[in-house]
């Protein structure tokens, strides 16, 4: 990974914001992801976004924290937070804003007990591929105190699939329909291209019952996309 997402991050930060990310997918064209976006204070973000912050209690884990803007705002309340991210530009945004504890970390190699597990912004999509719902689940469930939850949104892209009179060209075949093939660039760089996951909530809710994990819909978004909330059954 050559870390194209945190050089954006620190050039912002460090106000040599000139220009954006560009995403595509294997079923979208480019796309513009405004850099400012990911650095939105409370006012700014999606309510799903805004009702997560404000069931998260206890000593909290923010995975896969871009920025930190959900731990900085978390961590003004007064509230005990860890923010962690697999880019290394990312955590050092992250400490540069204010973070107090912030770590280059998989997801995969935490071993602290929290009471809430934030995963923001399409937070299945660091499962990356169906298969690997279940294995993520596992670990995540494991990295809870008693009464602990994990607080993650995600969308139902079929949307994504539908054509001009309603129906759908999805493959059935293929495989499940929200795994994309992502691409990035900044700057005329190409980063490696990933897999990222989009979740429909039956299909999160299924997965949650395989690893004994209860799944509630706690608000549905604007656009086909749910906050839901994990907890041990
Ligand atoms: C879509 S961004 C969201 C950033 C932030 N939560 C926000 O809402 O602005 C996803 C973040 O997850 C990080 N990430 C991806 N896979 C990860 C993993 N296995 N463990 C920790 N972080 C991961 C990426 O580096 C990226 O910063």
């Amino acid at each position: 990974m050559k870390d194209l997402f945190g050089q954006a991050l620190l050039d912002f930060q460090n106000e040599n914001y000139t220009e954006d990310i560009i995403t595509s997918t294997n079923i979208s064209d480019e796309d513009a992801l405004p850099i400012p976006y990911l650095f939105r204070d409370f006012k700014d973000m999606p309510k799903l976004e805004q009702q997560a912050l404000k069931l998260a209690k206890g000593h909290i884990l923010d995975v896969g924290c871009g920025s930190g803007s959900h731990t900085l705002y978390l961590q003004k309340k007064g509230l005990k937070v860890k923010a962690i991210d697999i880019s290394e530009g990312a955590i050092e945004v992250a400490k540069l804003r204010g973070v107090l504890h912030a770590e280059v970390k998989n997801i995969l190699d935490e071993s602290t007990r929290f009471d809430t597990l934030l995963l923001l912004m399409n937070g299945t999509g660091i499962f990356q591929e169906l298969s690997q719902v279940s294995k993520y689940l596992t670990h995540l469930k494991g990295l809870l105190n008693d009464a602990g939850q994990i607080l993650m949104d995600s969308s139902d892209i079929k949307y994504m699939y539908e054509d001009e009179d309603g129906g759908y060209w999805m493959d059935t075949n293929a495989n499940y329909y929200g795994e994309l093939d992502y691409f990035l660039s900044y700057k005329g760089e190409e980063e490696t291209p990933m897999k990222w996951l989009y979740l429909d909530f039956e299909t999160l809710k299924l997965a949650c019952e395989t690893v004994g994990l209860n799944c509630e819909l706690i608000k549905d978004g604007e656009h086909f996309d749910y906050l839901a909330r994990l907890t041990c059954v």
